[in-house]
């Protein structure tokens, strides 16, 4: 059949609330135009994250109630190593209480003052955990994955040419591991081909540098790969997803994304000397390591969110319902970063309103406006989240102003996609009349989170 359904019933409702623009305008107003800062039950479709934001199946619900909860060994902890081992073959598997965690460890056991690592595209927590440590995060994305026009099946991979002149004139006792990001998140939710996969490893194994994956979304990229690396066609997801795994030697995982659960992560690794100090530094931090800051009920949704996330049914209907939603955006005019990610759809709102310079944020001003007109919340990835000041405080904008419409796993149906498209669409008819914000109060750091704005 043409029609591609989404593959499961509902049996457990959630109400969403609907509001009047006055009321969603006092609440723009109360949260200093900061959709952070808005209530989320204000929100009628909420596209802030898909990040722990994901609907639960019922086998994930009945095996919290088998969860065992005891401190050490507990039967949980089993199954969850056990699916995790299935899928990526490491051979030490450590529970976090989410990716940050995985990674803060993963950095203070390898990273520190003059290291150096390389990655397709760091996420933003990863470069902090790895800038934390003292050690500089470099990026190196592909010329085709900077071009948000340009349309190409893998746009998340690594450059490895421009890898491979990196090492050849670092020295590189100073680089003690290289990462690959599955699905690239800060490249637009991308992804790397299984041949980009393999020429990292290759290079990486030449300078003996370890190779590990920031995996949060590698079954989306596995479908991907699936769908358009041919000699892939045939194989099923999980063995692609293996396949993955199997060029690295370790990955960090937040459990949030592709394991379909509100909260958790991993650390995995073959090196047992790095992961008996890993175990040793998540009892200070995390918890003891069969249960690394989880509860056993966590460990069991993660262990069944991990099978269930492989099915292909449930991999199409994903990744073609956020197809969908930025086909018909396309159609409509609006621009977006093109292809559609796996994760999301991101609105170039330089492009959206042209007329409001980097200095008056669009893509804040286009935030706030889908919030506005439809009770839609976005985020805006672009010069409040990535702008830096010079000497004289004037705004060097980020590279792109981006909007970020995540979709949440198994939440929202066909109908509140289409509800999306026709806000986005009507707010895009009405362009010319958005106006620009300031920021008139700001924290020192991270400050998209709780800046506040005014309109101009
Ligand atoms: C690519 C990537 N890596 C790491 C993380 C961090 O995971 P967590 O939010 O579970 O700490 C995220 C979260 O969005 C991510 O998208």
């Amino acid at each position: 059949m043409k029609t591609i359904i989404e593959p499961f019933k509902i049996k457990s409702v959630e109400p969403i609330r609907f509001t009047t623009r006055e009321e969603r305008e006092a609440a723009l107003r109360k949260g200093a135009y900061n959709l952070f800062l808005v209530r989320a039950e204000d929100v009628l479709i909420d596209l802030l994250t898909d990040s722990g934001t994901a609907a639960m199946s019922a086998a994930q619900w009945a095996g919290m109630m088998q969860g065992d909860e005891s401190y050490a060994g507990a039967r949980s902890f089993y199954r969850f190593e056990d699916a995790v081992r299935d899928l990526t073959g490491f051979r030490n598997i450590i529970p976090t209480h989410q990716g940050r965690a995985a990674e803060k460890i993963l950095f203070s056991l390898l990273g520190g003052a003059g290291k150096i690592v390389p990655n397709n595209t760091h996420f933003d927590t990863t470069r902090a955990n790895v800038e934390f440590s003292g050690a500089e995060a470099v990026d190196f994305p592909t010329d085709e994955g900077k071009d948000p026009d340009r349309i190409a099946d893998f746009k998340g991979n690594m450059d490895v040419a421009a890898l491979e002149r990196f090492l050849r004139s670092t020295d590189v006792s100073r680089v003690p591991l290289c990462m690959i990001t599955v699905t690239n998140n800060s490249g637009g939710g991308q992804p790397v081909s299984m041949r980009n996969i393999r020429e990292t490893r290759d290079l990486c194994r030449t300078f003996g540098i370890p190779l590990y994956l920031d995996a949060c979304r590698f079954a989306e990229n596995a479908y991907f790969i699936k769908r358009r690396e041919p000699e892939y066609a045939s194989r099923s997801v999980k063995e692609i997803a293996q396949e993955m795994f199997s060029y690295a030697d370790g990955a960090t995982m937040s459990a949030k994304k592709d394991a379909i659960v509100n909260m958790g992560g991993f650390l995995a690794l073959n090196d047992d000397a790095l992961a008996q100090s890993a175990r040793n530094l998540l009892i200070v931090t995390e918890g003891f390591p069969t249960y690394g800051g989880l509860a056993g009920r966590d460990l069991e949704a993660i262990a069944q969110g991990l099978v269930e996330v492989m099915d292909e049914h449930y991999l199409q209907y994903r990744i073609r319902s956020v197809e969908y939603l930025g086909e018909r955006l396309t159609r409509a005019g609006v621009p977006i970063l093109q292809p559609p990610g796996g994760h999301a759809v991101y609105l170039n709102a330089k492009k959206f309103l042209p007329h409001v310079p980097p200095e008056e944020y669009p893509g804040q001003a286009l935030v706030v406006e889908l919030f506005r007109h439809g009770g839609i919340r976005a985020v805006e990835i672009g010069s409040v989240m990535f702008g830096k000041q010079d000497a004289s405080g004037r705004l060097i904008p980020a590279r792109m102003e981006l909007v970020r419409l995540a979709i949440p796993r198994r939440v929202y149906t066909q109908s509140h996609i289409d509800y999306v498209i026709e806000v986005v669409t009507e707010v895009f008819e009405r362009r010319s009349e958005i106006k620009g914000y300031k920021i008139i109060e700001e924290p020192p750091m991270l400050r998209h989170f709780t800046a506040k704005f005014a309109p101009l």
